[in-house]
């Protein structure tokens, strides 16, 4: 019998908040489903922020029940019972809720075991965390293939991934993928060796973080706010009518999405 296809998992993670981790989640899930594959995201912060995004009203009605509280609440389950669809084709989600805060003492390895509920039905689980280091964070890392670490280009950021650094081979077993992502990085600069940018680059290198490659890091856009907060949709092309034309943004998010599959990925040109 034929292997059912592994999902893999992505968690975007770190202690620090207001580094961009939603808005990641949210453009790479709708580039992932536009390009043809089959996301999940998991919402772990209890903010809610992701599940407010892709889910309405009648839609959050039934995550009472089926969240991610519910799906780690037993070792049993079957994790993909607990997805549901929101309104972006492709796109399940594993909603949160505020009972995750009940769960501490919650196994660290439990969603890991839970995961292979969801193969050969999803390709990718996107898990967005909450800005902070407990064991719903080490559950998603556990679980992870890639732990993305989008970061600022701020001294906060630096001293909050320099934690990251010390805590993360300590914590996490078989600690595979720890990438962090430059988000807010303006290309105009490239060439200018002193200032701002290049001295925090040249902090994340000298201080031996592993930086995604410098195409995935993302510009810094007020056209975010455009497709995240007004739902619209992000392109690459000229004259792609209601859509926001920003193809550094949208390139970013393209190479992103092409580091967790093998193969190049159909670009949907809009998304
Ligand atoms: N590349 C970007 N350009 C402009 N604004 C951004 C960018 N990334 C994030 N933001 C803004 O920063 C704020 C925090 O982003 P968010 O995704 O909520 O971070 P986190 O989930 O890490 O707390 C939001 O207001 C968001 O719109
Ligand atoms: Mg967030």
């Amino acid at each position: 019998m034929e292997k059912e296809a592994k999902t893999t998992v992505v968690s975007l993670g770190f202690i620090k908040g207001g580094v961009g981790k939603t808005n990641i989640a949210i453009l790479l899930a709708k580039y992932c489903a536009a390009a043809g594959k089959r996301v999940v995201l998991a919402d772990s912060d209890l903010n809610n922020s992701l599940s407010f995004y892709f889910l309405n009203k009648e839609m959050m009605e039934r995550t009472r029940k089926l969240n991610l509280a519910a799906a780690l609440s037993d070792e049993g389950n079957d994790l993909s019972s607990f997805a549901v669809p929101t309104d972006t084709p492709g796109v399940d989600l594993i909603a949160s809720t505020p009972y995750l805060a009940d769960m501490r003492t919650l196994s660290e390895k439990r969603l890991k075991r839970l995961v292979p509920g969801l193969y050969g039905k999803y390709d990718i689980l996107i898990i967005d965390c909450h800005p902070t280091y407990d064991n719903i964070v080490l559950n998603t890392f556990h679980a992870a293939d890639y732990i993305i670490t989008p970061v600022l280009k701020d001294l906060f950021s630096y001293n909050a991934a320099m934690f990251m650094s010390e805590v993360l081979p300590r914590d996490v077993e078989d600690l595979k993928s720890w990438y962090v992502l430059i988000n807010g990085y303006n290309r105009r600069y490239e060439e200018a060796r002193s200032g701002r940018q290049s001295d925090f680059i040249d902090l994340y290198r000298k201080g031996g973080f592993p930086l995604t490659p410098v195409e995935t890091w993302l510009p810094w856009t007020a056209q975010i706010h455009l497709v995240v907060d007004y739902h619209k949709r992000l392109t690459c092309m000229k004259d792609a009518p209601g859509a926001v034309y920003n193809p550094a943004l949208y390139h970013a998010i393209a190479e992103l999405a092409g580091c967790f599959f093998e193969g190049a990925l159909e670009a949907p040109g809009v998304f």
